[in-house]
């Protein structure tokens, strides 16, 4: 069970509403990193397998998915409401009721016994406020796959201290002013990062991820402070 006395950034009012056009410009490669997630998959699991998506968010990671073709059956779970009917919406107009299915909670409270073939928690793990609270929520994942079961991560990650990061950071403003912010606009991104999210080293999401009982873990994207982890549940 996670927990944890900092509470975690909830999704709602101008957060959901500016979420998608937000995304293609604060996390550069956003739409191109779940095509990527989506091939991996397709080498990975079989046509029929089973996917959980925690934090569904306003759906891209299900839309990428089903764009994909095959018969995964997906679950997604998201706790904002507001978040949640975005992401209905979207799945509603592409008409795909039986293949998809959609729940309002958090995977803490997410009680169906199903064992799944993957777990994909996008852009999740970075709200819990430290390493503990990182490790169980992982634990809580595992609870839901299969044996063997797969897990894929994004996250944005780093060594906030080190001359490194911060020299990501300034390539990261470039890029955004690049995309049509202002400077001011960009710095206060950045803070906004800093202040909603807990970020830790690639080598500590490595160890929650072991801890979690996964192993031969493999980056297989990065841009800036963001990066996906494919990993597999050892014996
Ligand atoms: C930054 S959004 C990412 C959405 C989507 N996965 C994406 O890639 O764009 C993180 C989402 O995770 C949800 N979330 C936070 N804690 C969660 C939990 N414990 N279980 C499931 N979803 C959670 C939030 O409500 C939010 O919508």
């Amino acid at each position: 069970m996670v927990n944890t006395n900092k509470s975690i950034f909830a999704f709602t009012g101008h957060w959901v509403s500016d979420y998608d056009a937000r995304m293609q410009v604060v996390l550069p490669g956003y739409n191109l990193m779940h095509e990527i997630v989506a091939s991996y998959l397709r080498v990975t699991l079989a046509s029929t397998s089973s996917i959980l998506i925690i934090g569904a968010g306003t759906g891209m990671d299900i839309l990428t998915l089903v764009d994909h073709g095959s018969r995964w059956q997906i679950t997604g779970l998201e706790p904002s409401r507001e978040m949640l009917q975005i992401a209905r919406e979207k799945i509603e107009s592409i008409h795909l009721p039986k293949r998809v299915r959609l729940e309002c909670c958090r995977v803490e409270d997410f009680t169906d016994a199903t064992l799944y073939d993957v777990a994909v928690l996008s852009l999740v793990l970075q709200l819990y406020p430290d390493y503990g609270s990182k490790r169980d929520l992982l634990r809580t994942v595992v609870r839901h796959l299969k044996p063997k079961g797969w897990i894929v991560l994004i996250d944005s990650y780093g060594e906030c201290e080190s001359s490194h990061f911060k020299q990501t950071v300034n390539a990261l403003k470039v890029r955004t002013m690049r995309s049509g912010f202002t400077e001011d606009e960009a710095n206060k991104d950045i803070e906004s990062v800093k202040e909603r999210f807990y970020l830790i080293p690639e080598k500590r999401i490595r160890s929650a991820l072991s801890e979690a009982g996964f192993v031969c873990v493999e980056q297989i994207f990065r841009a800036f402070i963001t990066g996906v982890w494919i990993g597999q549940l050892g014996d």
